[in-house]
């Protein structure tokens, strides 16, 4: 493997909406999903597993049995504490799964049933008889109880930030606002819920894991279980061919793909079959952690911003920390001289939270939007005005220039895009028949990231096509189409000539499908090869040529804050007498860089922006603190929009290339659409109606009072 410094690709795919190379093998049913893939002719049939979780937040299991459920005729074996495969290593609680008695939170997986039937498995857990000693849990976040100060917060970022005096720039502030930020608990529902299909067998004498597994990234399951299982990452092996959503809640392996592996692991060869259910995934899978913020920002008259200070409070899992950085928005999205952030979280006995869409933009920006709308309101300014006045000249986090801040550009375009200029400068002065009308609109941000340890292979086939492979995941993305692109430019032939493989542990390695890092990281890896290759075979080449190369290291990396930016346009309206909200209209304007294919692009952002009107008007669950568990652990009680809830949505986004950050021009798009979204449409609701909400979902409870005025 060589290392190759990339030079920008010359465009010709690039920019141009090629159709889903995949779009037929999904419209047709070919596409196999990994609850739908078979193993190997030679492993057999595959039992089907079904898992028994706890029923208490807290304790012990004193004793399990499994009789009834071994008698269950089609019931094939109980794996639990007493009889499972022992792990190597046991740092990772979530994975360490039926290593010991101890019970973590609710929903924890105590038992594995294998049986040859799923309707088997599924009732032999029924059967399974469990006792416990319990002890007293604590499950609800509360501002008295999120107090531990983490060591950082995710992935490895500063907890608390403090720059200049905030407390006597809000001394002297004209213009304050002190408000308290809040977001619930969200959970992801990919379309496809998580599925594992494991089979042990033997190479060369050595034990050899085998799965597919619905992730977003294959590598990162194999960095996970392997050394917990006493293998080398080469003796397991994950693909990932076709992923049906993920959200970040397929981002790192979880318990599920473990018990998989260890119930695999007692069948002497046979594989098995886990299919979460929708509801397992409420406890399993991950979860974006309810958000307090307090925020205080001072100003001046005419709003420039003097201080600005963001203290969050959430909440971890006492197995497993996650802290999800709700204040690293405000660390670098608005100029002002005085700024401290900070996070502290309430350890509590629940399942572990993880990464959703945009984690730390999503729930910080909500709540900066608002203030910022606060701010504005309070100085008798427009909201794009006053985002005028506190734009910084370099990234105020780092110290460093951005390498292109066009916050202001997208707000412009989207205002004449949107008629803003029309806007009524009070709330709650418009209204159409039954309905209160107004706008609001606010800022989006997310970093743009390139990830290290990729590799790409190139290899001439004959009629002058290339076989090109890569690692990485398509988890609906269009990530497989793009690349394609990016290679048939980088290779200098027609998209038809590229076979792509990718979603093989046993191809090159590709960083994780998340942080809206895959197509830079991966494409940029991938021009890296096609040029070595270029370079040393020329553009005939022999068949059979090959080349494995991985981007050099970027200079430009320490010297720019790299970030894209968007703004984000939403008309509410509010029924005077229900209190329900519409939101006819939605735009987002985005700057990314270049876009690589307008059509899959354009799929990310709608995405985006529809997964922040649902999480401005639907989306919470409730958990019930005596028990320690979500209850509305379903799509009937955990609402996401449907079709009847999302009118008219747009995305645009300004025509740049951004050569500095990738080879093809490109930053990235996958995060972006949901940050600052639900804060435009509370904007709008305050707007229509008067009333400021703090908080989301904005129920139509919540604007009754509005049936007074
Ligand atoms: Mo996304 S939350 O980075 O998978």
């Amino acid at each position: 493997m060589t290392e190759q410094a990339t030079r920008p690709v010359p465009v010709r795919s690039i920019g141009t909406d090629l159709r889903r190379v995949d779009g037929v093998e999904k419209v047709t049913g070919r596409a196999r999903y990994a609850a739908e893939q078979r193993a190997d002719d030679d492993a057999g049939e595959a039992l089907h597993m079904w898992l028994v979780q706890s029923t208490i937040a807290k304790g012990r299991v004193r004793r399990i049995t499994a009789e009834r459920a071994r008698s269950h005729p089609g019931v094939v074996d109980v794996i639990d504490h007493t009889n499972a495969p022992r792990l190597e290593d046991t740092d990772n609680a979530e994975l360490a799964i039926l290593q010991d008695a101890a019970v973590g939170f609710r929903g924890q997986i105590i038992a594995l049933v294998l049986a040859e039937t799923p309707e088997a498995a599924r009732e032999g857990a029924t059967l399974v008889d469990v006792e416990y000693d319990v002890t007293p849990h604590e499950a609800e976040l509360r501002e008295d109880n999120a107090t531990y100060r983490p060591d950082s917060v995710n992935p490895d970022m500063e907890t608390d930030t403090d720059d200049g005096d905030v407390d006597a720039a809000l001394a002297e502030a004209e213009v304050i606002v002190d408000q308290t930020y809040r977001t619930p608990y969200e959970y992801n529902n990919p379309l496809e819920p998580h599925a594992t299909l494991a089979w042990w067998g033997e190479e060369e004498g050595r034990p050899v894991l085998s799965m597919f597994d619905s992730t977003q990234g294959v590598h990162g399951v194999v960095q996970a279980l392997a050394p917990m299982l006493g293998l080398e990452p080469d003796q397991v092996r994950v693909q990932a061919p076709y992923v049906g959503g993920g959200f970040g809640s397929k981002g790192e392996a979880h318990a599920h793909v473990m018990a998989a592996a260890l119930a695999a692991r007692t069948t002497s060869g046979r594989p098995v079959k886990l299919a979460v259910t929708r509801q397992q995934m409420f406890a399993l899978t991950g979860y974006r952690t309810a958000t307090i913020s307090h925020f205080r920002l001072g100003a001046k008259a005419d709003g420039t911003l003097t201080a600005i200070e963001h203290a969050v409070q959430e909440q971890t899992s006492a197995i497993r920390e996650f802290a999800e950085q709700t204040a690293s928005p405000t660390r670098m999205m608005y100029a002002a001289p005085n700024r401290r952030t900070s996070h502290r979280l309430a350890r509590l006995d629940v399942a572990v939270p993880s990464w959703m869409r945009a984690p730390g933009e999503m729930p910080g920006m909500f709540a900066h939007e608002v203030a910022m709308d606060e701010l504005a309101v309070a100085c008798g300014l427009d909201p794009i005005v006053l985002r005028e006045r506190n734009e910084p000249e370099v990234d105020p986090e780092t110290g460093r220039p951005f390498n292109r801040r066009r916050l202001l550009d997208c707000l412009h375009h989207g205002a004449e895009r949107f008629g803003w200029e029309s806007r009524a400068a009070e709330a709650g002065v418009t209204a159409e028949g039954e309905w209160r009308v107004g706008t609001g609109v606010a800022a989006a941000t997310y970093p743009a990231m390139k990830m290290p340890g990729n590799a790409a292979r190139v290899r001439a086939l004959d009629g002058g096509r290339y076989a090109v492979a890569i690692g990485c995941v398509d988890i609906g993305t269009g990530a497989r189409t793009a690349l394609t692109q990016i290679a048939a430019d980088a290779l200098g032939v027609e998209t038809g000539a590229v076979d792509l493989a990718i979603a093989d542990t046993r191809l090159p390695p590709a960083s994780v499908a998340g942080g809206s890092s895959g197509t830079s990281s991966w494409g940029t890896t991938i021009v890296a090869a096609a040029q070595r290759f270029r370079a040393d075979h020329g553009d005939s080449p022999r068949p059979g040529l090959e080349t494995t190369a991985s981007p050099a290291d970027d200079p430009t990396s320490e010297q720019y804050a790299f970030h894209s930016f968007g703004a984000v346009f939403a008309e509410a309206r509010v029924h005077r007498w229900t209190g329900e909200v519409r939101v006819p209209r939605l735009l987002g304007v985005y700057s990314v860089g270049r876009v690589i294919n307008p059509v899959t692009a354009r799929s990310q952002f709608l995405g985006g922006l529809v997964m922040g009107l649902s999480a401005a008007l639907f989306e919470t669950s409730y958990r019930d603190p005596r028990f320690g568990h979500v209850v509305t652990q379903d799509l009937a009680t955990y609402h996401v929009a449907s079709h009847a809830d999302v009118l008219d949505v747009e995305a645009e986004w300004l025509e740049e290339s951004d050569e500095v950050f990738t080879p093809m021009g490109s930053r990235g798009v996958g995060e972006i659409g949901i940050v600052g979204t639900a804060a435009a449409v509370a904007n709008a609701t305050h707007h229509a109606t008067g009333i400021r909400h703090r908080s989301i979902p904005l129920t139509p409870d919540r604007f009754l009072e509005s049936v007074r005025a």
